[in-house]
């Protein structure tokens, strides 16, 4: 148990178990997964790719964007996802749906602008369309069509849908029809969140970037705080990712980055440098009275001071857990959704394939905030997409007014790894990774990842919420 933990629960409020969201300290246990290297080959090989999209990506819950974007009829937004690309759209009717964005006549990609607000979608080759409900309006002069000499099949030619479902203010989708309700896929993991209210958040950023290695690099990368002493030296100033706790939840996972102290693994953890009283004051600060002077300290001031406003405050501090108060509650959902929240802000990562080349992937990142009662609604942003080829991303100015440079220098850090890792795990004489407990999660997400390939595991039949864990 680290020093910070320590500190924390020796002060650790005793209104615990009134909340939607079980505290992670004291620790749960974790099962064990073993000890066996991890090999390379599932980075690397199209057949695993192959494999991923058959058993994994056609059968999850994918989150969309927004549901507060789809604020009028006729509203629509591409999403892509590997080698296919969907529609989704509220018709005039007011309900969202989904569709994959392929013209029923010879295949042509329909929809090829990313939003934008239409009641009739066109496929811009020979002239189909099709209303903003997904039926058929028109096949274009069906005279030259045989097959069409009793009428057009209009309920035959509709885009082929996808099943949508709302949760968190969020779009999510599921290209199988059989697969289980998104809230009973999200199971008991997901309860723990609902304490932020996500529904009345605003989504301010929306970027993407293409990095030069697998999808499951990216996931890897942010499922364990082992490398922020390494590879983010800045972070351990005013946060502790050395030795935190994690649990396995089913198919999903959660560990908790303990925010506004110094990490134990920094010599001096007292002084309030001006970076570490800049972090530790967070970018939507809340007052907290006088500031703390021992920096490893401030948060406990910060908890102290939050409790004492939560009877008064819009923020939802009534429900939650002391360690939601402050910290970071690091969520991910199988395969490849991360919440990383705060009470007033968080940013949503999403990590999809490319279409067809295992060394390639995309990072979105979405940056939310909890919106003051009667403010009025931020605008949707634009999404930036940072592409491989316009060359290397300025990170900073990508998150300019949105993100603090030193976190988005952080993700230029992670971004780096990207294409060393690609490269040095098809190397010959790689004999696998070793995981540590702290890397843990990476251990069950790839055991999730062969579960699912196997059929050991799926969304017909997912796992209990306490299959690895000892409560
Ligand atoms: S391919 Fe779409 S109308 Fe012909
Ligand atoms: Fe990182």
């Amino acid at each position: 148990m680290g020093k910070v933990e320590r500190e924390f629960l020796n002060r650790a409020n005793a209104r615990n178990g009134e909340f939607k969201a079980p505290p992670f300290l004291p620790r749960a246990r974790t099962k064990g997964l073993g000890t066996e290297r991890l090999d390379g080959e599932r980075y690397l090989t199209h057949e695993f790719m192959q494999a991923e999209w058959r058993h994994i990506w056609t059968k999850t819950w994918q989150l969309v964007t927004r549901v507060s974007d789809f604020d009028e009829a006729g509203y629509f937004h591409v999403h892509e996802l590997g080698k296919e690309s969907f529609l989704f759209v509220r018709g005039e009717d007011g309900e969202i749906r989904g569709f994959y964005n392929v013209c029923q006549h010879r295949g042509n990609r329909l929809c090829q602008v990313d939003i934008g607000v239409l009641e009739t979608f066109t496929c811009p080759f020979h002239g189909w369309q099709w209303h903003n409900d997904g039926s058929l309006k028109q096949v274009a002069a069906p005279e030259f069509f045989p097959q069409f000499a009793n009428g057009v099949p209009a309920a035959e030619l509709g885009l082929p849908p996808v099943r949508v479902e709302q949760w968190g203010g969020w779009l999510w989708f599921n290209m199988d029809h059989d697969a289980c309700s998104l809230r009973e896929y999200l199971g008991e993991i997901g309860t723990h969140l609902e304490t932020y209210e996500f529904d009345t958040w605003d989504l301010i950023d929306y970027q993407t970037f293409e990095w030069a290695g697998n999808w499951k690099h990216a996931v890897d990368a942010f499922n364990e705080s082992y490398h922020f002493a390494a590879l983010h030296p800045d972070m351990i100033q005013f946060g502790e990712g050395h030795d935190i706790p994690i649990e396995l939840w089913g198919i999903h996972s959660r560990m908790l980055n303990f925010n506004r102290t110094v990490s134990e693994l920094v010599e001096d953890r007292e002084t309030m440098t001006p970076l570490r009283s800049r972090m530790m004051a967070g970018r939507r600060s809340l007052t907290a009275g006088s500031p703390a002077q021992v920096a490893k300290d401030a948060h406990l001031k910060e908890i102290a001071y939050r409790r004492s406003i939560e009877e008064q405050t819009y923020l939802p501090f009534r429900f939650m857990n002391d360690e939601q108060l402050v910290h970071q509650y690091h969520y991910t959902f199988f395969p490849n959704t991360t919440f990383t929240q705060t009470p007033d802000g968080g940013a949503v990562f999403r990590y999809r394939p490319h279409a067809s080349d295992p060394a390639k992937c995309y990072y979105d990142f979405f940056i939310v905030v909890r919106r003051p009662p009667g403010s009025a609604k931020m605008g949707r942003p634009p999404h930036k997409i940072h592409s491989n080829e316009s060359g290397p991303v300025d990170y900073a100015e990508a998150f300019k007014g949105t993100f603090d440079p030193v976190l988005a220098n952080v993700l230029a850090q992670d971004g780096s790894n990207m294409a060393t890792m690609q490269a040095g795990v098809a190397s010959d004489s790689f004999k696998g990774m070793i995981l540590s407990d702290q890397e843990i999660r990476l251990r069950h997400f790839h055991k999730t990842i062969d579960d699912f390939i196997a059929g050991r595991v799926s969304t017909h039949q997912l796992l209990p919420a306490d299959f690895y864990l000892e409560r």
